[in-house]
């Protein structure tokens, strides 16, 4: 029995990080499933991910090491877990992965030693010595001698592992993040549960089972991996650890599956009792718990389900949920569950209390969806069955199922298998195949080219109280390379030690400018970017020439710096608006700030009506004239949040944030470039609200000066308008468009009326010139300014007035001949409406189609249509 036996998750998590910071770590804390500015990776995978920059070096690290408890989701993009999870005692689609970090401090001696302090001292963790394996990459032999000789494990449970998965490096001993990006060999530490278990050592044919489980992961980071796959050495080796929490604490509880643990055994205890179920050992009760975890910790976080990218991908988690959970009830169920997780998580779901609200409200959506999609979906692929040919039904149609309604695979094949009909999965694979390849090439998870640029010196940004300076040129980079200097007429980005120009971010767009040199050189700045530390102005030498360490004016386009300010500060007092009106459901899904107009998405399920954007308009003005001044201040980031300021979910935050604040309506963590006042603003106008995707509205709104155009603008229009329809008071304009569009009404009635008298008489003449052919009456005319509807018309009245008849109506309308043919029901068995009209079109080119008893037709070949109309009577006569 060792100490830790019967202690809880909270506490093996808080042992982890008290450990590590009585070793001078400073604590951090998780960083969000969303990564931040970070487009290669779908979700947060590892505990290292938002420490990226300071691996590669791009980024000096504000602390020497660093431990964390950090949230992360497996399920989607390379590490990948969520078709396993269920069916092992281990895997899981959200963790909580518990790391220690050097960033270039210690290195393997010091790692080693200090995770097998914590997990075998009797003060720590003390687990029996002889229950660890240890893995090392083939060629680690560093590693392998700290192990053997430094630490004493003997030579058979070292195990070295080499490039098990293919291809040079790719192998269980050497971590990755991501196709690109920090990755280096690894040390791995298994745990062995003992024989009841079934599996075999790392390393064995049967090391996938639950025996030896691995419990911590030691990555040696060295390399950072390019796109085209070659290893670049990093600038300092650093260390990287993961411990699974959740695993680590079955070895401590002294269970043998991750689910017996505490906090899992609660909430299965909590599913079963909702549920009446009793075998809780069943796949289906361990998946809902597990996706009811990554399910409310990625809604927390601000992912929506959706149909696309990390939306996506949620879905399917919850979806997967829904269709187990229906083994159990079928009733919903899924929702009522996140206030039990809330509890037994406790602290470590604090982020899920918060938005409780919105995650209820989204996972009971889903599943009243999703249920009635798999009703409709089985009615669908039953009568789809009713009429298949053969016993099989296709891969394809199976996919569509699949990607239209998200019917899973083994749905449709149990439906089908119910009805003794198979279903060709590789044709399934192959349509699914087709269709990652597609989404692969339209992906987003792209690493931008302009990602690949490094630039050592950093850049100081003073340009929140300054708008000109002068400053040095740090480096110039031309067509992707670094270079010494450029000419007049290249394009290119220049670097400056310090600089007035705001770089792009939190939806502001960058500063544009001026950087006027010597030698009369003239570089003009269409936008600013921010590579790291240093800031990018990218644009165009208009004359002159440039050379690093020349010293430039740098000015910044001030008129557009002031619009777009004026508009940035907006944003914040819409956002509190919409908050204040709609509770705070409303999260703001992301911006654009730019001189012309503020852009602004947010959670909302409802289009906003006009009253409403009335209402908003209204607030956001009432809190312009209130003339607050806007003050930013820079404190820790606990601080901020104690104070309540809003975050933006998909930025990065160090841990000392820039608060800002309007008066006290607004207070929200914020980078950009703001009014002084909130008078300074003077209008907001919304021009348009519309939905972008399922429960995510879109504002736009205009400010000051171009608010006011807008209204102008509104204005005029209103006069114009006053002009044509002759009313110059304003306020009974809508009267008389009301009444003018009645009497337009009324016209269109009479005059349809006209017509239709007309067209009678045209009946009448029609049925006195009809010829006789057997027992049809057969009336073909050419109708001079007909028009198709109303031929149709009178083909309709001569059918009902002649009893048995074959009508053939043309006319020409826009330089094309149509024909309208109408043979009543008596007839059809010997000739058709489209018989008669294919006829025509064999002669003269042309489509058409429609029923037996009428059908129309159409060709550009006016010239010879009176011919053709001609040659129909002795054609009537050879078919009656
Ligand atoms: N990054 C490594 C892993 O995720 C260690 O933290 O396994």
């Amino acid at each position: 029995m060792h100490p830790m036996k019967k202690t809880g998750t909270q506490n093996i998590r808080q042992t982890f990080l008290e450990f590590f910071q009585k070793k001078q770590h400073t604590l951090i804390s998780s960083s969000s499933l969303i990564p931040a500015n970070d487009p290669s990776l779908l979700f947060t995978n590892a505990g290292m991910n938002q420490f990226k920059a300071f691996f590669l070096g791009t980024e000096k690290s504000p602390y020497p090491c660093a431990v964390t408890a950090q949230r992360c989701v497996r399920a989607g993009g390379k590490h990948n877990d969520l078709e396993n999870v269920g069916y092992t005692a281990r895997h899981h689609t959200f963790f909580e992965m518990l790391g220690n970090f050097s960033f270039g401090i210690y290195f393997k001696q010091q790692a080693i030693q200090w995770a097998w302090e914590l997990l075998t001292s009797k003060v720590w963790f003390a687990i029996p010595p002889e229950r660890l394996w240890i893995t090392v990459y083939h060629s680690d032999t560093e590693s392998y001698t700290i192990w053997n000789q430094g630490i004493g494990v003997p030579q058979e449970r070292i195990v070295r592992i080499g490039d098990n998965l293919g291809s040079p490096y790719a192998s269980d001993n050497f971590w990755q993040m991501g196709d690109t990006g920090p990755c280096g060999p690894c040390s791995e530490i298994f745990y062995d549960h003992g024989s009841s278990m079934a599996g075999g050592p790392p390393g064995s044919v049967d090391a996938d089972g639950d025996r030896f489980v691995e419990i911590w992961n030691i990555v040696f980071m060295q390399f950072s991996r390019l796109k085209d796959g070659t290893l670049q050495p990093l600038p300092t080796p650093c260390v990287d650890t993961g411990m699974g929490l959740e695993r680590i604490a079955a070895v401590l509880q002294g269970v043998c599956s991750n689910y017996d643990t505490d906090l899992f055994a609660a909430l299965i205890d909590a599913i079963a009792a909702k549920t009446q179920t009793t075998d809780t050992t069943q796949p289906a009760v361990r998946i809902i718990a597990d996706h009811l975890r990554a399910a409310a910790f990625l809604i927390a976080d601000g992912i929506e389900p959706s149909h696309e990218g990390r939306g996506y991908v949620l879905r399917r988690i919850i979806r997967r949920a829904i269709r187990y959970g229906q083994k159990l009830s079928t009733e919903p169920f899924l929702y009522q569950l996140v206030e039990p997780l809330i509890v037994i998580m406790g602290e470590a779901a604090q982020n899920v209390a918060e938005q409780k609200t919105v995650i209820i409200q989204q996972l009971h959506t889903e599943e009243q969806q999703f249920t009635q999609t798999l009703q409709h979906c089985s009615e669908l692929l039953v009568n789809q069955l009713a009429t298949l040919q053969g016993n099989q039904l296709s891969g394809e149609a199976a996919f569509k199922l699949y990607d239209t309604y998200g019917l899973p695979l083994d749905l449709t094949i149990e439906i089908c298998r119910e009805h003794n009909v198979s279903v060709d999965i590789d044709g399934f694979e192959q349509a699914m195949n087709a269709q990652r390849d597609r989404a692969k090439q339209a992906s987003q998870f792209n690493m931008g080219s302009n990602l690949d640029i490094q630039v050592d010196s950093p850049s100081e940004f003073q340009g929140y109280g300054c708008l000109q300076l002068c400053a040095t040129v740090t480096a110039l980079w031309y067509q992707g390379q670094a270079v010494n200097s450029i000419s007049a007429g290249e394009e290119a980005i220049v670097f400056l030690q310090k600089t007035p120009f705001y770089a792009a971010s939190g939806g502001q767009v960058g500063d544009q400018g001026e950087l006027i040199g010597p030698h009369q050189s003239l570089f003009t700045v269409k936008d600013t970017h921010r590579y790291h530390e240093a800031i990018g102005h990218h644009g165009y030498l208009f004359q002159g020439k440039l050379l690093v360490g020349d010293t430039l004016e740098a000015r910044v386009d001030e008129k557009k710096r002031q619009a777009t300010a004026l508009n940035h500060s907006a944003t914040h007092l819409l956002h509190a608006a919409l908050r204040q009106q709609f509770g705070e459901q409303v999260r703001q899904k992301g911006s654009l700030v730019n001189d012309r107009l503020l852009r602004f998405d947010f959670s909302y399920p409802h289009a906003l009506s006009l009253e409403q954007q009335q209402q908003i308009e209204q607030k956001v003005n009432y809190f312009i004239r209130q003339n607050q001044p806007i003050q930013t201040t820079v404190m820790p980031l606990l601080q901020a949040k104690s104070l309540g300021a809003l975050a933006f979910f998909e930025d990065k935050y160090g841990e000392q944030v820039r608060v800002l604040t309007m008066g006290d309506f607004s207070t929200e963590l914020c980078g950009g470039t703001h009014a002084t006042r909130t008078g300074d603003i003077g209008l907001f106008h919304i021009i348009t609200e519309s939905g972008i995707a399922s429960g995510v509205r879109r504002i736009e709104a205009v400010t000051s000066e171009l608010a006011l155009q807008q209204w102008q603008q509104h204005q005029q229009q209103l006069i114009q308008i006053g002009c044509l329809v002759k009313e110059s008071n304003n306020q009974k304009l809508v009267t008389k468009i009301q009444v003018l569009l009645q009497s337009q009404q009324q016209l269109k009635k009479q005059l349809q009326q006209l017509q239709e008298n007309l067209a009678l008489q045209c009946v009448n003449n029609l049925i006195n010139n009809a010829i006789i052919l057997k027992d049809a009456s057969v009336i073909i005319d050419f109708i001079k300014d007909g028009e198709v509807n109303l031929l149709k018309f009178m083909v309709n009245e001569l059918k009902q007035r002649l009893g048995s008849a074959i009508i053939l109506l043309a006319t020409v309308v826009k330089g094309r001949a149509h024909f309208i043919a109408g043979i009543t029901h008596n007839l059809t068995s010997r000739i058709t409406a489209p018989d008669l009209l294919n006829y025509m079109t064999q002669q003269l080119g042309g489509k058409g189609g429609g029923r037996a008893e009428l059908a129309q037709a159409a060709t550009d070949n006016v010239g010879r249509a009176h011919n053709a109309l001609a040659s129909v009577t002795d054609w009537l006569n050879t078919k009656l």
